[in-house]
């Protein structure tokens, strides 16, 4: 995507072919800074500390992880080492452990000189791969959003949660792809974007992708999209998902739930758009998806920008009180009215996905 013009991926190979670069999005919006990441340990801390995040860009900065921790030792103990760490550093997105297995099944049957060199084109080829699909997957939601356009003939009002737009991703992103397919083909838009407490992903991510695309949105504080569907200013929901189950269950971003319960009582269709990547075919119940609970301290605290152009960080709450800070939560499939995938849109079953990914019966 484009930012002042000149065109971005969220993660890239630097020129010294060694070491990789991401965008460190704990700073956005505020401050537009990139990162160099020299070793596995620094890719493990960037997805940890949410300098990235977002499922399918976990899974390739783990990808690049598992590269940069070859350099330092390729024998099988160093390619067990760094798929071991890199799988500890976040629990609920599916990507991270799609990407460590691909990485370890091309490299474990290769000798440990040629492993390095594997490493950096198997990498490459996945973030290769997930744009592709990302902008199929935009493909894809850009005919749900054309069928709304032909039907109403006035801007359609999309609802987003959290950030799944191409910071998310390596580009184009989930949700937010069909959103750019639509600007693209011309067709007037508008996004409710709820800010995301308590990282606020979509103040702090969302608006500011939407807002370098030049396309239209509100931010909104996550409690109001109920009303706003009520009051019927609500065409459509799109969302993203860190782990779907082989059944159609969605787990993401904390509070997606909510919108999804309020969606269905309001009849307005609510789509999670995801890549296969983000299919656990492993699992058919949703609740078992493990929930990542973050530190207090995010729930606690507020970040941003004061009146004087500096970074800082408010408790919001007395000194005393403790917080809970569970990250994601489950919808189920029922409440689902269709997953956007990069070879279509399925029902949210098991029977729709196997429609879309008959290879997996
Ligand atoms: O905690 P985060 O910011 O990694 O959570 C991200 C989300 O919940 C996204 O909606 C999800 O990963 C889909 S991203 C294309």
């Amino acid at each position: 995507m484009y930012i002042n013009g000149k065109a971005w991926r969220s993660i890239w190979l630097e020129k010294d072919g060694q070491t990789v670069g991401i965008i460190d999005q704990t700073r956005l919006p505020h401050q537009f800074k990139t990162v160099q990441l020299l070793s596995a340990d620094d890719a493990v801390t960037a997805i940890r500390d949410m300098l990235v995040r977002g499922a399918p860009l976990i899974g390739a900065t783990a990808a690049w992880g598992v590269f940069l921790g070859l350099q330092e030792d390729s024998s099988d103990k160093g390619l067990e080492t760094v798929c071991t760490k890199l799988l500890a550093a976040r629990p609920t997105a599916v990507n991270l452990r799609w990407a460590v297995e691909r990485m370890r099944s091309v490299l474990a049957i290769l000798p440990p000189k040629e492993r390095v060199a594997a490493a950096r084109s198997e990498a490459a080829a996945l973030c290769e791969e997930d744009v592709q699909l990302n902008e199929a997957i935009g493909e894809q939601g850009l005919r749900l959003i054309t069928e709304q356009y032909e039907r109403k003939k006035r801007p359609i009002n999309i609802l987003t949660h959290c950030n799944a737009g191409w910071l998310a991703t390596v580009d184009w992103g989930t949700a937010l792809a069909p959103i750019y397919k639509a600007q693209a083909a011309g067709i007037p838009l508008h996004v409710w974007v709820d800010e995301t407490r308590p990282r606020n992903q979509g103040a702090h991510l969302t608006a500011w992708e939407l807002a370098a695309a030049g396309i239209e949105h509100r931010l909104i504080a996550d409690n109001s999209g109920g009303h706003l569907m009520r009051q019927g200013r609500v065409d459509l929901c799109i969302v993203g998902s860190d782990r779907t189950t082989a059944s159609g269950d969605v787990c993401n971003k904390i509070g997606t739930y909510l919108k999804a319960l309020a969606a269905a009582d309001n009849k307005v269709p609510f789509y999670v758009a995801l890549p296969s990547s983000t299919i656990d075919w492993d699992l058919t119940d949703g609740m078992a998806i493990p929930i990542e609970e973050r530190a207090e301290e995010e729930v606690l605290f507020v970040f941003g920008q004061a009146e004087d152009g500096s970074i800082q960080k408010v408790r919001i709450a007395p000194e005393q009180t403790r917080a809970s800070n569970l990250a994601f939560d489950v919808t189920p499939a029922r409440l689902v009215t269709g997953l956007i995938t990069e070879r279509g849109v399925c029902a949210a079953s098991k029977e729709g996905l196997l429609e879309l990914f008959p290879e997996q019966g």
